[in-house]
């Protein structure tokens, strides 16, 4: 197919990408193939973790535990997931949440894939300007640490939809490691410790009710090895198992939540809170050399676009080029700066705007942006449309993943957005609420916290959910689910998630190794190759002269990932960009 006639493909306008002019060919002739398969010999460089039966991989090491004994008790996946979920908002509240929101990818053993979209919405007063100042430029105090910046949470109402739709134990039973963890008390890890030093006193110490629990009586935050009881929260969590998610949605979490903010300036009412609804959607499919990916699909970008960026891979020969050559990595950038160019202009909630789908993620598309890529020349972000730069910031969400003895599949990437959300814990809920509606596109061409630009399709309207990069993603060989995966990372989920798969599909590493490989991302605008330590000064310089801006920059991502082999072995692996991260099985 032509680019003209996979143009016309699209509807809705023109994709930005294919306005420029056609670059040097670099696709090969025949379809090049996979690398052979690796789950960890003894030679590899990194090992990943080995169980026969069930497997979990999070962030943090209690919440593994947790999982790991709800599937040891004959909890399915599902089950598990959940418990995971509802642990790390008590172990990990930089991330794990009641007051935000997210997205499960979940394959079962036979073979039925299907997606919850819980992902957070904008309350009914919401409006298109809401986050722009009295001059009319976007406002990021307003979107990312103000009342406003809440979207309605989805959580509680996605936990409670799995649980019903895929679960075999009672809610109840899967809260209940929580509750007792809250209750009881966690001892302060590293990873919570340090982010409270670092975040906390900037997003959490300006509100009382989040100082009250994250603070010590001397002012301080919570130091590793220190406990930390989260009694209001205990109380909520008690809440949500006695009465279901009625507690939060009509409740008296519901109360807390409406309450807070009609005190402080914020939007979501009651009935925002009783109009929530989790979504179980179809998922983003696609293949690559030979396999099957499903990942999210909108509101989330990051199915589509992985999607896209391994049909414009598979015209390429990579792992002839090898992993970390400068071939391998200009491809993959150019890549990259297409799709995240169309993220920008197509991609929104689908229940408000028409996005191309099929035309996004077709293989004839696909080809028509590799004939664009020039192997020895990058082609300037400029060309392909011109946008404001903006700087990266910290941020934390989190991934897990769990695999059930069955060989059924959860991949959960859920977030309040920047560490510790908005900072504002609702009412005496105990409970800490995102700053989501930052993730809307305040004002069109402005970036958000992760430089991320967008337009009409992401605007901001009552009951819409804002765009997203999480990108839970699981892929299949032979029929059988082989990868499980998915990273926190902002703007960087989907091309951490990409690397995950083409390390692993590509270049043969095992699950240990794909993980532990030194990571890059391009994402269009700002015009800038991000990359990690870790690659050769050679390869870099190669990449500079080629054209691109190469930056050396801080780690990217935290995946978690689970391998299933064809014996039943499952090989599993967490980030070691993250501290007091685990994977654990039986
Ligand atoms: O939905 C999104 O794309 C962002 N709110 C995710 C935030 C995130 O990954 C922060 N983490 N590191």
């Amino acid at each position: 197919m032509t680019i003209q006639s996979s143009l016309k493909r699209l509807s809705g306008g023109l994709l930005i990408s294919l306005l420029v002019s056609q670059g040097a060919l670099a696709t090969t002739a025949a379809a090049p193939a996979a690398a052979p398969v690796s789950y960890g010999v003894g030679t590899d460089t990194f090992h990943p973790v080995r169980a026969q039966h069930g497997m979990v991989a999070s962030v943090d090491a209690t919440a593994t535990a947790v999982g790991v004994k709800i599937l040891q008790q004959g909890g399915n996946a599902v089950d598990a997931a959940v418990a995971v979920g509802y642990a790390l908002a008590v172990t990990h509240p930089q991330a794990g949440n009641l007051g935000g929101g997210g997205f499960m990818l979940l394959r079962t053993a036979s073979g039925h894939t299907t997606s919850i979209d819980f992902r957070e919405m904008a309350p009914v007063r919401a409006s298109r300007n809401m986050f722009l100042d009295a001059a009319g430029n976007a406002d990021s105090k307003k979107s990312l640490t103000s009342p406003l910046a809440s979207g309605v949470p989805g959580t509680v109402a996605g936990f409670a939809l799995a649980n019903k739709e895929y679960g075999t134990l009672p809610l109840s039973q899967l809260i209940k490691p929580a509750l007792d963890l809250a209750r009881n008390g966690i001892v302060v890890n590293d990873s919570l410790a340090d982010d409270l030093t670092v975040y906390g006193k900037e997003v959490l110490s300006g509100h009382a009710n989040s100082r009250a629990i994250f603070f010590k009586a001397d002012g301080t935050p919570y130091r590793q090895g220190e406990k930390l009881v989260q009694r209001n929260l205990a109380h909520s969590l008690e809440l949500i198992s006695r009465q279901g998610p009625d507690a939060f949605y009509k409740g008296k979490i519901a109360d807390e939540i409406a309450g807070e903010m009609e005190q402080h300036g914020g939007l979501i009412a009651k009935s925002d809170l009783a109009n929530y609804r989790a979504i179980e959607r179809k998922p983003v499919g696609g293949t690559y050399r030979g396999y099957q990916v499903f990942s999210m699909p909108p509101p989330s970008s990051g199915g589509v676009h992985i999607v896209q960026i391994l049909n414009i891979l598979e015209n390429f020969d990579l792992a002839k080029m090898g992993f970390g050559s400068a071939d391998a990595m200009q491809v993959m950038a150019e890549a990259e700066k297409y799709a995240y160019a169309d993220r920008s202009q197509y991609l929104g909630d689908p229940d408000f705007v028409k996005v191309p789908l099929q035309a996004l993620t077709s293989k004839a598309y696909a080809k028509s942006l590799a004939q664009q890529i020039d192997v020895a020349k990058a082609r300037p972000s400029s060309e392909i449309k011109p946008g404001k730069l903006a700087p990266y910031e910290s941020d934390q969400t989190t991934h897990f993943s769990v695999v059930d003895k069955d060989g059924n599949a959860v991949a959960v990437t859920y977030t309040l957005n920047t560490n510790f959300g908005s900072g504002i814990v609702a009412g005496n809920s105990g409970i800490l609420l995102n700053n989501e509606m930052d993730d809307f596109s305040a004002k069109p061409g402005t970036p958000n916290v992760y430089g991320l630009v967008g337009g009409e399709a992401n605007a901001v309207q009552p009951y819409k959910r804002p765009l997203s990069s999480m990108s839970p993603t699981i892929v299949v060989k032979d029929g059988k689910t082989w990868l499980v995966t998915g990273s926190p990372g902002g703007s960087r989920i989907i091309t951490t998630v990409l690397q995950l798969v083409v390390n692993s599909i590509d270049f043969g590493m095992n699950v240990a190794e794909a993980t532990n490989a030194p990571r890059f991302h391009h994402q269009w605008l700002p015009d800038q190759l991000r990359v990690e330590k870790g690659f050769s000064p050679d390869t870099l310089k190669l990449l500079t002269e080629k054209g691109q801006n190469v930056k050396v920059m801080s780690t990217m991502g935290s995946s978690q990932s689970i391998m299933l082999a064809p014996n039943g072995m499952r090989y599993g692996a967490s980030d070691p960009r993250s501290i007091d991260d685990l994977t654990a099985g039986y």
